[in-house]
């Protein structure tokens, strides 16, 4: 059974995150019915907290006809979604603007109070982001909201947002043994204000596991999914396929020690990181269930830890505080994102 964290103002969630994106379509066509079975799966698993958002194309609403179907897993579940407003709806984004979306990702759960709103803004340089999230505040004080938190900041705008006087419960961002641009700022920061991190990206998109041991270089063309091409992006950054094949050999080699395997190793690393309280894991159907739940009993050494920080990198990994490289909509990594969803969502 996955264990469950507690979050600062005692609200407890489960340790591995169930994630959303993956039932958006593009990860490949969406089953109803065989999605809900799976979702009542993993809430039997212990994987009781959901991730999704605004922008998920159909997820809030799939995740609120599991709620009505299952209705005693419901009483279970913790559901994170998220508040995205499009790139080019920041100018106007207002109360009016806020409380609709919001008011939409109720109706389509099926709730009277979101658990946590995970909010995010496309371009720090459109004013607004302080004052959208003093909204969410004040939306968290009448009842709307269980709890403000924020994905993909860095660490100065995040501390801007806490210091007008939104106590921010969690913070959703990229952070796995290929990308540890949380641990230059954002980490102290989050440890020192009880702001948990939930981590997306600990498998890379699955490129952390046997699969890709040992395998040729791909082509971003060749890659199934837009997920592989932006973990593709991330590994070139960090330092590339040889690296990338000599961390994948050292996790061999602890997976092998604890009858475990690459992906579990990868995420039980992250997780056992400080300040981290979750990893969020994309799932389009069970297969990888029994891995997830066995991440809960497996005991990484100090040794095993060494060797994972260590010994196999050559140059320095990315650069930067946690979403920048993402944030240039001009570079590699930019190009590939969406930026107005609000509407198809
Ligand atoms: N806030 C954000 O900007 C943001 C960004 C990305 C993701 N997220 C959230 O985080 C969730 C997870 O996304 P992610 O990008 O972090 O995906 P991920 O978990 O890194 O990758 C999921 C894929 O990895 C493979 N996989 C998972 N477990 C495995 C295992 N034990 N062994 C081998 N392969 C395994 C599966 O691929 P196969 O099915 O092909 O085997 C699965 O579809 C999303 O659904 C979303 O909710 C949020």
């Amino acid at each position: 059974m996955i264990p469950k964290s507690v979050l600062r103002d005692g609200f407890e969630i489960s340790q591995i995150i169930k994630g959303g994106w993956h039932l958006a379509g593009g990860h490949g066509a969406i089953d109803a019915t065989a999605a809900q079975r799976d979702m009542a799966a993993f809430v039997e698993a212990g994987i009781t907290t959901f991730d999704c958002a605004n922008i998920y194309t159909g997820v809030e609403q799939l995740i609120g006809d599991f709620r009505r179907n299952y209705p005693e897993h419901a009483k279970r579940l913790q559901i994170f979604t998220k508040f995205v407003p499009d790139l080019g709806d920041l100018p106007n984004v207002d109360r009016h603007y806020v409380g609709s979306v919001i008011d939409r990702s109720l109706t389509r759960l099926g709730v009277e109070q979101l658990d946590a709103v995970q909010f995010h803004w496309w371009d720090y340089s459109v004013p607004g982001y302080v004052e959208t999230a003093l909204e969410l505040e004040r939306l968290r004080r009448t009842g709307k909201i269980g709890r403000v938190s924020v994905t993909n900041f860095d660490t100065p705008r995040l501390k801007q947002i806490v210091d007008a006087g939104v106590p921010v419960a969690s913070h959703q961002l990229q952070y796995s043994l290929i990308d540890t641009r949380p641990e230059l700022h954002m980490v102290d920061y989050c440890h020192a204000r009880d702001i948990a991190l939930l981590c997306y990206g600990t498998v890379a998109g699955g490129f952390l596991s046997e699969r890709w041991l040992g395998h040729p270089e791909p082509s971003c063309e060749a890659l199934a999914n837009r997920s592989l091409v932006k973990y593709k992006l991330i590994l070139d950054d960090f330092g590339g396929w040889e690296s990338f094949q000599r961390l994948l050999a050292v996790l061999q080699q602890i997976a092998t020690r604890h009858e475990s395997d690459i992906a579990s190793v990868a995420t039980r690393a992250i997780l056992d990181r400080r300040g981290v309280t979750a990893a969020i894991v994309g799932a389009t159907n069970t297969a990888h269930l029994p891995a997830h739940t066995k991440i809960a009993t497996l005991v990484l050494t100090d040794e095993d830890q060494t060797l994972l920080t260590d010994g196999w990198r050559e140059k320095a990994g990315l650069l930067g505080d946690v979403y920048t490289l993402e944030r240039d909509r001009a570079g590699r990594h930019g190009r590939i994102m969406k930026y107005e969803l609000t509407k198809t969502g």
